[in-house]
């Protein structure tokens, strides 16, 4: 293999949250989206001549950044995306909270689909706007999206955007083109516009395909869509991130709540990060979907063979495994506490995704095998009763 992805490298010492957080020496971490694998080799030399510089000042960022990404999302996902759409910021949490800002108003109801990233409830409730759920159906390992309820749910004109999760963390859903179509109708039709979060776009397995929600014909008027190398490329410490709208007033105002909100600077390793990452890492990433896929096959078979009375969410997307555990009758809090206890590996409690994310939990995959093998093996006797 041309990436050597079971390398294991040691990251407790390095003020690492997901590592060093946990404090004690013998727990496996697979909770918080952040993967263990070193950054792409093309990323690492631009961070190691940014290094020798020696000087690390305020950053005007480049031409180049733009061009790299406009020119990523181009050829790897046919959304043309032009160069002036694009504003940038520390990350997408912030910028989900500098959007909710710009385009509602105190009070305005915005939808989220749940189980859902916690941060949509928090960019809507911290911004003093109110929550309105249209909770997925769970059927068959897999997630569909009730329409009629999300229809009926918009028809009062109330709801003024949605927040869309596409690709879905937790849910492991890659929205086809016939669902996000129909998001797309339903909201055109009720005057909603849509917050499309698209962080987890890269990492898409056999069968699925990415569609960008503003690529889709008539869609882009009503979308501001977000993304970042941040999780693809495992530079989220680097804090870069991208908010993309086509519609000029829109972007006037998420400018003023940027600039009010003294969000509008990158870093220096963020942005050559991002241009060496979207210029050069196409092969690592494609090399490590296969990676990332083996492991979820790995877990899958696992929980096939061993803990057959847990369904394993199908999945088409992400890094991050949704296990339902709703028979084992426990709470998504008393499963991660029990894990923890008694199988020394850390998890994500599932109810912190929304309620209907009670009873399950979330797995991160994105470590070295031998690491979600050992995993495993001591997850199966805490889980089987
Ligand atoms: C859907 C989604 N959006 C945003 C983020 C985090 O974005 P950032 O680190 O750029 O703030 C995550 C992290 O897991 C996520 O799952």
């Amino acid at each position: 293999m041309q990436f050597d992805f079971d390398k294991l490298i040691e990251r407790r010492g390095t003020h690492c949250v997901k590592w060093d957080k946990p404090m004690a020496d013998d727990v496996i971490p697979m909770w918080v989206a952040d993967m263990d694998f070193e950054v792409a080799p093309a990323i690492t030399d631009a961070l190691r001549k940014r290094v020798e510089h020696g000087v690390f000042g305020y950053v005007a960022v480049p031409d180049e950044f733009f061009q790299a990404t406009t020119g990523w999302f181009d050829w790897r996902h046919q959304w043309h995306i032009n160069h002036d759409w694009i504003q940038y910021t520390i990350g997408v949490v912030p910028a989900l909270a500098v959007i909710v800002r710009a385009l509602t108003c105190p009070g305005d109801k915005v939808m989220i689909m749940t189980p859902v990233y916690n941060c949509f409830f928090s960019a809507v409730q911290n911004n003093d706007r109110q929550l309105v759920e249209c909770p997925l159906i769970y059927e068959d390992a897999t997630y569909r999206i009730d329409f009629d309820e999300m229809e009926r749910k918009m028809c009062n004109g109330e709801v003024k955007l949605l927040i869309l999760c596409n690709p879905h963390n937790p849910a492991c859903r890659v929205w086809t083109v016939d669902e996000l179509k129909r998001i797309g109708d339903i909201c055109r039709r009720n005057g909603v516009m849509v917050l499309s979060d698209e962080i987890h776009c890269e990492f898409v397995y056999p069968g699925h395909q990415y569609t960008p929600f503003a690529s889709i014909e008539g869609h882009q008027e009503f979308t501001v869509t977000c993304v970042s190398p941040s999780k693809a490329f495992n530079i989220a410490g680097l804090q870069t991130a991208l908010i993309v709208c086509a519609n000029s007033e829109w972007r006037n105002r998420i400018d003023q709540v940027l600039c009010a909100s003294e969000v509008n600077m990158l870093n220096p390793f963020g942005v050559e990060a991002l241009i060496a990452a979207y210029n050069y890492g196409a092969a690592w990433m494609d090399a490590l979907n296969d990676y990332i896929y083996g492991n979820y096959q790995l877990l899958h078979d696992t929980f096939a063979s061993h803990l057959s009375h847990l369904t394993v969410t199908r999945l088409e997307g992400t890094y991050l495994a949704w296990v339902d555990c709703r028979v084992m009758g426990m709470t998504s809090e008393q499963l991660t506490q029990h894990l923890l206890d008694n199988a020394r590996v850390m998890i994500n409690s599932g109810s912190i995704y929304g309620m209907p994310g009670e009873g399950f939990i979330r797995i991160n995959l994105a470590t070295q095998r031998s690491r979600v093998t050992e995993a495993l093996n001591r997850m199966i006797p805490v889980l089987k009763g």
